[in-house]
């Protein structure tokens, strides 16, 4: 339906890489700007930032990234491929390709950094990476910040971007790709209140799946054992979604402490503290990250959505998504060519584009079929100008997954729809 197409297709794909298309680039778009207005508008205690992709490679020495961030990898001897040492039939001796057992060799540590060469000459000077989390360019932005915006902890600073990780057994579609897109937010604040923190960020992270409309008995928290956790985290919360391959992690909640700053104080020589302006305290603040990846949430949306059902014996594909993240957010039919309907359709298509509502103008074929399609594509309303329209000046605004119709003046249309889709 132009939601997702495979990257580069005319040359067979690039391995576990998408792009979105006109629906697909919506969906995520809006996925963002809730994020956003809730995370950065809707608050005074968090700034917005948007760092560089590519950073100083010492950042990755500093975050722990160049010697930890690594998945151990075997090489079967007899196909040649290779896998994780982790994969439960790897970890049993017997290669998942060719059934030959116990062909491994050693396990190698193998880094999962996209690694290139900044300026023309390839040395390994010259190395920079890809970064692997959104997150450091926040945390080497503290002090620009708090001087800045004139922030005192207890705050945070948000940030969305690209992210980039050479994942060995990437799949499920866009659950884990190479590159995707990470919502991130660390927030700062005293050593001794960061347990506090991390229950306020843990509750209102899932308010925020919640008002998305999202089914609630699909979602559910996963703390993280002591074996799980990441080198950097004192405590960690997956929130989990039941996809239809299982429960799996598409946002973590983890409680940094200080090792981020700590280590770049360490690293770049700068001093990292924060003083407190009014009782002069000085201390390293500790972190509670909230970390959301785009992609993995809007996979949780479509597959929340979607549903084939039969109605009045015919079947239907719907994506019921929250009118809020939909795509398009109403269609707009004629119900005949003729009597004037094809001219007040087109107008009314017209003054939706003006108020910058996107819709769609669709005058061909059985209005069942117009329903269908867009059902399928995920329009919330569908708009039918018809006989009556002209003699009275309204027009039926059709509800998606209700299926009940209304009449609404033809002026009222936009605010009614405005209403709707906040
Ligand atoms: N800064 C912390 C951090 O990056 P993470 O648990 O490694 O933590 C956070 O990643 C989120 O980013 C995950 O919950 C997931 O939604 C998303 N993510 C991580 N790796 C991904 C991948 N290869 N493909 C798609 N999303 C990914």
């Amino acid at each position: 339906r132009g939601y997702i197409f495979q990257s580069s297709e005319i040359y067979g794909g690039t391995g576990s890489v998408w792009d979105y298309g006109p629906l697909g680039v919506e969906l995520k778009r809006n996925l963002k700007d809730a994020w956003w207005r809730r995370m950065v508008r809707m608050r005074d205690d968090v700034e917005g930032l948007d760092a560089a992709i590519l950073m100083h490679p010492k950042t990755w020495e500093a975050s722990g990234h160049v010697d930890g961030f690594t998945d151990p990898l075997v090489d079967c001897s007899n196909c040649r491929r290779r896998f994780r040492a982790d994969l439960p039939e790897v970890a049993d001796g017997q290669c998942p390709v060719c059934g030959t057992r116990d062909a491994f060799g050693e396990a190698r540590q193998f880094n999962l950094m996209f690694k290139t060469f900044m300026g023309p000459v390839e040395e390994d000077a010259n190395v920079v990476y890809l970064r692997p989390e959104t997150a450091q360019g926040i945390f080497v932005n503290f002090q620009n910040v708090v001087t800045s915006a004139r922030q005192r902890v207890p705050f945070g600073i948000a940030q969305i971007g690209k992210a980039f990780r050479n994942e060995i057994t990437p799949g499920n579609f866009i659950f884990r790709t190479r590159e995707f897109e990470q919502a991130e937010m660390q927030f700062f604040v005293k050593p001794g209140e960061d347990e506090e923190a991390f229950e306020y960020w843990k509750a209102e992270r899932m308010q925020f799946h919640r008002s998305l409309g999202l089914d609630e008995s699909k979602l559910r928290f996963h703390p993280h054992g002591d074996d799980e956790l990441a080198h950097y985290a004192k405590a960690a919360f997956d929130i989990e979604y039941e996809f239809p391959f299982g429960w799996k992690e598409f946002e973590g909640i983890h409680n940094r402490t200080d090792f981020d700053l700590a280590r770049h104080e360490e690293y770049s020589g700068k001093r990292m503290e924060y003083i407190d302006p009014t009782t002069n305290d000085r201390y390293t603040p500790f972190v509670i990250e909230t970390s959301m990846g785009v992609d993995r949430s809007l996979l949780v949306v479509l597959a929340d959505g979607y549903r084939e059902e039969e109605v009045e014996g015919d079947e239907r594909v719907v994506l019921g998504i929250s009118p809020k993240l939909a795509p398009v957010k109403a269609a707009v039919f004629p119900l005949v060519k003729k009597d004037g309907m094809p001219e007040i359709a087109e107008k009314l298509s017209a003054a939706l584009r003006d108020a910058a509502i996107p819709s769609f103008l669709d005058a061909s074929g059985s209005i069942g079929r117009r329903y269908r399609r867009q059902d399928e594509a995920g329009t919330p309303f569908c708009v039918t100008v018809d006989g009556q329209t002209t003699d009275d000046d309204t027009v039926t605004i059709r509800d998606r997954d209700s299926l009940e119709q209304v009449r609404v003046s033809t002026d009222q249309v936009i605010p009614w729809i405005q209403e709707r889709i906040r």
